[in-house]
């Protein structure tokens, strides 16, 4: 029988690490419950003691998402093995990750303590964590650039005294598959009591080997796989939960091992992470990029059409790509078949939500001829946006030209329900609409990125502009879609700027230390 892998996502935490990412309580809780849909086995909702945001956004994870266990992950220190404890402690199934360095370079010069004192370190908080969960984890961070014996050492005495996981990281992306196999194998063998306790592996994609990586040490024996949706995570990000997990579906022959996850409901985890930390896809993405299941040349494309399988080792149905792409709504379209359509494209709106979406996109039909699959995601994602926000975009208008000032002015619905306007002049027409919207909200913040992309072919698409700003060193990502590229603007710096004040409190208090 097919053995089973476990699939430990750190999307919320290692994800979240990724340069510009920063995600409000409510987008963590909305992911991680896209991610129970999915199958995964444990979710690593943050870091709890980095800032009292993040403690309770993991909280708030472990009393919403019931199925999967929560892990919080924990410096070797008290404070911050406390800190996970008091996240975890309405979750049905709880899980300390304790870390600490083994390699030479991090003990000289990042901790400057010697091995003995890490060792004790890392035994005494894992006895720690022990007094508050059956589950424990621990990883001896920059594993593969450590010497190997003291890696053992580590690993044997965190097994004794109580870690029930022992993660192996490639923390910086260093080892190469048939090394890291080897190394895998090699822990099997010289960790005595490695039985009592779960291997798994975290790699890093710094050479692009992240994800061949994780399959080599499963092979050796690992029986979990940490991985990020999307491939995010710290630099060139973590092993892809998409890539690992139909590997191994695609290939029994080769793994013989099976995971939990309903592949069905990988695009849509995508999609949503894609639009919640604003990390757009590549469209050459294995699985869940743009181009993952097109065909270009004129061979393949007749190939495809005789059989699917002479160019396609996957079904894009299987990992829930919308089907039926060709259908399109339009003006005269009602609301069963709308909303039949956003069930096709695997959204799930409450009533209210529906009826705000159907409000939209009657509009968008009637400046739009044919309304298909992309732009019903655009606008869905959209109005999700709007309804998590602080203060509200109600209207704006601007005056622009060659031979204009341009001029913008806008109303905003701030959160006690008053009405707040205001006009400005700017060098185009975003920087006014920006400048009359800093004018209300008054947050220092500066401009860093900003793109349009249009979602569709034709003159009447919809524009998606996705901006970053920057405010007290970090950065926050905005989108908004619209006919009006100027609307797409507005609604872009809002989304940023309500992400900016959600998450603020959280940066407010946070002491960051990046694994
Ligand atoms: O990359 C790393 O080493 C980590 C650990 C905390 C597991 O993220
Ligand atoms: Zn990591």
């Amino acid at each position: 029988m097919a053995e089973q892998i476990k699939i430990f996502d750190t999307t919320l935490r290692d994800g979240e690490q990724s340069p510009g990412v920063a995600l409000t309580a409510s987008d963590k809780v909305e992911i991680a419950q896209q991610l129970e849909r999915l199958g995964v086995d444990i979710i690593e909702a943050g870091f709890p003691l980095t800032s009292e945001g993040d403690l309770e956004a993991v909280a708030m994870v472990a009393k919403n998402v019931r199925e999967p266990v929560i892990a919080a992950l924990a410096h070797a220190n008290p404070k911050a093995v406390d800190a996970a404890r008091d996240a975890l402690k309405d979750a049905a199934r709880s899980r300390i990750h304790v870390f600490l360095s083994t390699s030479d370079i991090h003990l000289m010069h990042q901790l400057k303590k010697n091995k003995e004192d890490v060792l004790e370190m890392a035994v005494s908080m894992v006895g720690r964590a022990k007094g508050y969960a059956e589950d424990v984890e621990f990883s001896p961070m920059d594993a593969t650039r450590s010497e190997r014996e003291y890696v053992y050492t580590m690993l044997q005495e965190v097994i004794e005294a109580g870690a029930t996981t022992v993660n192996i990281p490639d923390t910086v992306g260093y080892t190469v598959p048939e090394e890291f196999e080897e190394f895998i194998k090699a822990i099997f063998e010289n960790v005595s009591n490695i039985h009592k306790a779960t291997v798994s592996v975290h790699c890093h994609n710094d050479l692009g080997m992240a994800v061949a990586n994780s399959l080599a040490a499963v092979k050796a024996g690992a029986r979990t796989i940490e991985v990020c949706v999307n491939g995010i995570g710290e630099r060139a990000g973590n092993a892809s939960l998409e890539e690992v997990v139909m590997a191994i579906r695609t290939r029994p022959d080769f793994f013989d091992m099976e995971t939990n996850i309903n592949t069905k409901e990988i695009y849509r985890t995508s999609r949503l992470v894609e639009n919640l930390t604003g990390m757009s896809l590549q469209p050459n993405k294995a699985i869940v990029g743009g181009n993952a299941f097109r065909h270009q040349s004129g061979i393949h494309q007749d190939g495809i059409l005789k059989m699917r399988e002479t160019y396609e080792i996957m079904n894009a149905e299987d990992i829930g790509w919308p089907a039926g792409g060709e259908i399109v709504l339009g003006k005269t379209s009602g609301r069963h078949g709308f909303k039949a359509r956003i069930e096709a494209l695997g959204f799930e709106l409450t009533d209210e939500e529906l009826s705000r979406a159907f409000l939209a996109f009657k509009e968008l039909a009637d400046k739009k001829q044919e309304v298909d699959d992309r732009d019903l995601e655009a606008l869905v994602a959209d109005k999700k946006r709007t309804s998590v926000e602080v203060y509200h975009l109600d209207f704006v208008q601007i005056t622009s030209g060659d031979h204009a000032t341009p001029t913008a002015t806008v109303r905003l619905i701030a959160p006690d329900g008053s009405v707040l306007a205001d006009a400005a002049l700017g060098t185009g027409p975003v920087d006014a609409i920006y400048k009359a919207i800093n004018r209300i909200i008054n947050v220092p913040n500066q401009l860093t990125e900003f793109s349009v992309k249009s979602v569709t072919e034709g003159i009447d698409a919809q524009g998606e502009v996705t901006i970053r700003i920057e405010s007290d060193g970090r950065s926050y990502v905005g989108r908004g879609a619209d006919t009006d590229i100027m609307v797409a603007s507005a609604k872009a710096y809002m989304n940023a700027l309500n992400r900016l004040l959600s998450v603020q409190r959280r940066a407010d208090s946070e002491v960051r230390t990046s694994p």
